[in-house]
């Protein structure tokens, strides 16, 4: 497995593959990896003949006051388990290479970013908009992977790709969880022991939420605040948003219908973590 840190050597790599008529999926991450990635890098491996993986802790996505300094990095690791999971090459560029001095030009979505985590983390989707347009430009991949753990941005970026018309494939995998229902995150380092067992309330509130639908409630008020209940039952834990939305649009909704969106965003102690459910409403 080759690790390339520059924009000139991943284009190189790319090339050769394409001379030899290969196909190319992307895995986009930023780092510290965990079996979410790695189910990514797995699927790319079983439908393309050159897997790529970058890892960027994309300065672009954080807002002030939030943990770009902090975000846990140990890229000798996770070149290990990147080839593992079958990957051939990690693009592992620095902050300068990917934007040098003078750098001024961003990708919006608009409408999409304007919910959920995009109302509370202003910023944020223009900085992932942007450096996934510039990876895929850098890469030109034919399929690219994303989680739907974070549902959101999986939304946002296919919204990007047919609005720009990058000719790539955007799948998605659905989220991988921990044997008790915590999805896998980079940020789960952060919690304590204590907290750990707290941040089970995200999992469990989206069950309760998700059960409350099944047994017939199409109140969206009455679905969230069971949820917002759930977590605010443990301590150290704030929610920043519990939302019941249209799975497609991402709107709110009054009434339960259709492809429904169960999401929430809470911090347990200091770390915030995010996590979602889609439920089916057939009536
Ligand atoms: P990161 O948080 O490292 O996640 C990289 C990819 O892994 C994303 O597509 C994310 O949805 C997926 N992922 C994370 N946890 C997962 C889980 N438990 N199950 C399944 N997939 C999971 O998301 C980003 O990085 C960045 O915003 C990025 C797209 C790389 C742009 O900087």
């Amino acid at each position: 497995m080759e690790v390339l840190t520059t924009i000139a050597a991943i284009r190189n790599f790319v090339m050769a593959a394409r001379r030899q008529g290969k196909s190319i999926g992307l895995v986009p991450t930023m780092g510290y990896l965990h079996e979410g990635h790695l189910a990514l890098a797995r699927k790319a491996r079983e439908q393309n003949d050159v897997v790529i993986m970058s890892i960027f802790v994309n300065p672009t996505q954080f807002g002030p006051g939030e943990d770009l300094e902090c975000y846990p990095r140990d890229l000798e690791r996770d070149q290990k388990l990147a080839a593992g999971a079958g990957v051939d090459a990690i693009f592992a560029p620095g902050a300068e290479e990917m934007y040098p001095p003078g750098y001024a030009t961003y990708v919006q979505v608009e409408g999409l970013t304007e919910v959920l985590c995009g109302a509370s983390r202003p910023g944020h989707f223009r900085g992932v908009a942007t450096v996934v347009s510039k990876l895929f430009n850098i890469v030109q991949p034919d399929r690219a992977y994303f989680g739907l753990k974070d549902y959101q941005q999986a939304v946002v970026i296919k919204r990007l790709a047919r609005d720009l018309n990058f000719p790539v494939d955007i799948i998605t995998i659905p989220t991988v969880r921990e044997a008790d229902g915590l999805a896998l995150s980079s940020r789960n380092k952060y919690l304590s022991p204590d907290e750990r067992r707290w941040a089970l309330a995200l999992y469990r509130a989206l069950n309760t939420g998700a059960a409350l639908i099944r047994s017939g409630e199409r109140r969206a008020a009455v679905v969230r605040d069971a949820m917002a209940q759930e977590i605010l039952s443990r301590p150290r834990t704030r929610i920043d948003y519990v939302a019941v939305n249209d799975a497609e649009t991402l709107e709110p909704l009054d009434e339960i219908r259709g492809r429904v969106l169960l999401a929430l965003a809470a911090w347990v102690g200091e770390t915030r973590l995010i996590d979602n459910m889609i439920v089916e409403v057939k009536d």
